[in-house]
């Protein structure tokens, strides 16, 4: 697997008591990289989960954050934020990514890392809502989990006995580069897979298997079930997507 340099400057017990899936910072560096974030820019980290990435945005670009979650409480958020030393410009907001309370070009950036698919897979979400957020000539980014080609049945066949309806939203970058593109409302700047999905999921499955339940409950297959779901892929099919565009 590739370095990720400014991800080994923070403390490897930090994120793993506040991750929510595999190594948000690893995701996040390699997104930057195909974005022009400079200082004072406002970004939006939509699904920001327990806030890594909005640490981390604010720490590398000198970026104003405003870190939105539904799962997790602003009140949790800003405790961390405080913590981290970044509460003056990264703001914790609770809300659905249906209903933000934010103006209408607002922000410089959005971004939205391993979230996007919980409520971005659909053909009204990014024309509705998320490509309004930001002014024009804006950026957006993503990384979602999801496939390396389309399959017929919408999953491959080493998957079949894991796949559960939620896992739907899992597509092509292809897919993702084409639900955005036709819109006409931005242009692609990058859309491709990261290198290595299991290196870059291993961690995040084996940290799941000792402390997923204790840490969130026994909500699906268990602790154990990204390791299962990542070991049956033996066809190497599972992709981390990058995807990267300007508003027209
Ligand atoms: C797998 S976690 C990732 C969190 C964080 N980005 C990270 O990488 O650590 C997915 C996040 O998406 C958020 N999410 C899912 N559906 C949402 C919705 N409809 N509105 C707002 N946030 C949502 C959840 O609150 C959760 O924190």
């Amino acid at each position: 697997m590739r370095n990720y340099p400014k991800t080994e400057k923070y403390d490897q017990n930090w994120i793993e008591k506040n991750w929510m899936g595999p190594n948000p910072l690893w995701l996040t560096e390699e997104l930057c990289e195909n974005l022009d974030l400079k200082s004072g820019m406002k970004v939006l980290d939509m699904g920001c989960g327990k806030g890594l990435t909005s640490v981390f945005l604010a720490k590398e670009y000198g970026v104003t954050v405003f870190a939105t979650d539904l799962w997790i409480s602003a009140t949790d958020n800003l405790r961390r934020f405080e913590a981290a030393g970044v509460a003056d410009r990264v703001f914790p907001i609770h809300a659905e990514a249906h209903a933000l309370p934010y103006a209408e070009g607002f922000f410089d950036a959005a971004i939205s890392v391993d979230s996007y698919h919980y409520f971005g897979a659909s053909e009204s979400y990014f024309v509705d809502v998320f490509s309004k957020l930001v002014k024009p000539g804006g950026q957006f980014g993503i990384v979602v989990p999801g496939l390396k080609r389309e399959f017929e049945k919408g999953y491959p066949n080493t998957l079949e006995k894991l796949w559960f309806p939620e896992l739907y939203t899992f597509h092509s970058n292809k897919w993702w580069r084409y639900l955005w593109e036709k819109t006409e409302l931005c242009e692609i700047t990058s859309c491709y897979d990261m290198e290595d999905t299991k290196a870059l999921w291993m961690p995040w499955a084996d940290w799941s298997v000792e402390n997923f339940e204790k840490e969130f409950g026994n909500d699906g297959g268990g602790g154990d079930f990204d390791k299962k779901f990542l070991e049956a892929d033996t066809d190497n099919d599972l992709a981390f997507i990058v995807m990267t565009g300007v508003k027209k």
